[in-house]
């Protein structure tokens, strides 16, 4: 796992975009909670620094599609799938694993 930023970087039920060998990663805080998406939507690639989070989705911009924030999968279009990675956190660090 690679510490990849601090909770106190990330705002409750705000995001932040870090950089983690070569990839954009999406850190969301919703009420603590921590999760790490791909910043790249999976039906035509738009960033989604800007997306809406509620109830446990976050919605593309470009084209409003869901994603559930845990594992990904688009309420729209179930083949759509948006790559989530474990977070664990330590203290105030964030872990992500990459895979
Ligand atoms: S590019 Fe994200 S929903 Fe179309």
């Amino acid at each position: 796992m690679d510490t990849v930023a601090t909770v106190s970087e990330v705002p409750n039920f705000g995001k932040k975009v870090v950089s983690v060998s070569g990839r954009e990663i999406l850190l969301v805080n919703v009420k603590g909670t921590i999760y790490a998406v791909e910043n790249e939507c999976p039906h035509q690639g738009s960033p989604l620094a800007a997306a809406i989070v509620k109830d446990g989705f976050i919605s593309c911009p470009r084209h409003g599609y869901r994603f559930n924030l845990k594992d990904g999968h688009c309420a729209e279009h179930p083949e759509l799938v948006l790559a989530t990675f474990p977070v664990q956190l330590n203290g105030d660090a964030i872990l992500v694993d990459l895979g």
